[in-house]
């Protein structure tokens, strides 16, 4: 009999059903900073990790996910931002390599729902707005990530925010439901649950952990980020969410100061999120990372930050 006190004991929900997965924690797969290291380390420990596609070409692509594979013997999964050129070769190699959790995001799902639905994945699209979580639902995927505008990286153009987004989202659709932006900590895990949410992608803690890619200076970034330590740019053009480096207040200023969409489009550039997340350059580069910044205090293991929230949320039963 599995003794009441087991604070590792698995957490039941349809996604960690559908995933095969003993917690219901999915690490975001994020640009520069979710490559298979990182992703194996949460597989590993329990959570879904997630290889980030958007900053791979196919070939470097194909290598992840084979490191992955012979690196854990746990479900993993990809993620696939739609806007790029390369993506549609993302999802080739995705399918070549019988990946069967693909997570795509920044796009029409309904593009591809033929692609994905004949290579039998299980397939969840990322979602900033009600109306597009039931466009996501109706394009055929097995469940939507809600994502607030607390989330860091690439954000809708609305602002929804998570603790509003989830349950308005959990009440349109019938498929599960998966919350994203702010969570952190057992907290936030079990207030999105609360909000109707049957997982949650934590993307911040998980780029400042020891095995993200992330440079050290972005990671120390974020631990030393407080609650007011990001900014969303480039509201007009297509927001993303930043701690407030240099480059973050050059950006801030140009856009106080009413520069054009097309001056914005200049100062945004190409390579910035490589140059502040991969390099480690606040000057020039763009260190993608959410509200949750605040709470993250310490640079430790995946697996730790799996274990943290699974301890937190079987020690705080009271509370759900
Ligand atoms: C550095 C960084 C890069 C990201 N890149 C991607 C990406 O390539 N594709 C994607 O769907 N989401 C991306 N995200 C969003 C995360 O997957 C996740 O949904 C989000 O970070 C959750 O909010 P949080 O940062 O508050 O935990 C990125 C987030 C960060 C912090």
């Amino acid at each position: 009999m599995e003794s009441k006190n087991n604070l590792s004991r698995p957490i039941k929900t349809r996604l960690s059903k559908l995933f095969d997965i003993e917690y219901p924690i999915i690490q975001g797969g994020m640009i520069w900073a979710a490559g298979w290291k990182l992703a194996s380390a949460v597989s590993q420990a329990g959570g879904l990790g997630l290889i980030g596609g958007g900053s791979m070409q196919p070939d470097l692509f194909r290598e992840h996910i084979r490191k992955a594979k012979a690196a854990a013997n746990k479900p993993f999964g990809v993620n696939i931002p739609l806007m790029y050129e390369h993506s549609p070769g993302l999802l080739k190699a995705a399918i070549e390599e019988n990946i069967d959790i693909v997570f795509t995001s920044a796009g029409n799902p309904a593009k591809i729902a033929d692609t994905v639905k004949s290579a039998g994945i299980k397939w969840v699209h990322c979602v900033p707005t009600v109306k597009m979580a039931r466009k996501a639902q109706d394009a055929g995927v097995d469940a939507v990530v809600a994502e607030g505008v607390e989330a860091g990286g690439h954000n809708g153009f609305d602002g929804v925010t998570t603790f509003c987004l989830v349950p308005q989202a959990a009440d349109a659709v019938d498929i599960p439901v998966i919350a994203a932006g702010g969570i952190c900590d057992w907290r936030g895990f079990k207030a999105a649950m609360i909000l109707g949410a049957e997982a949650v992608q934590i993307g911040t803690r998980f780029a400042a952990a020891i095995e993200s890619s992330a440079a050290e200076e972005y990671k120390r970034a974020v631990v030393d980020s407080n609650d007011t330590g990001t900014y969303l740019a480039f509201r007009t053009i297509g927001p993303i969410r930043i701690v407030r480096t240099a480059f973050a207040q050059r950006i801030q200023r140009a856009e106080y100061q009413g520069a054009s969409a097309e001056e914005l489009h200049q100062l945004h550039g190409k390579g910035r999120g490589r140059l502040g997340i991969f390099m480690g350059n606040g000057d020039e580069g763009l260190f993608e990372a959410g509200q949750s910044a605040g709470m993250v205090s310490e640079i430790i293991s995946a697996g730790e930050v799996v274990r943290d929230l699974v301890r937190g949320y079987w020690e705080h039963q009271d509370c759900l």
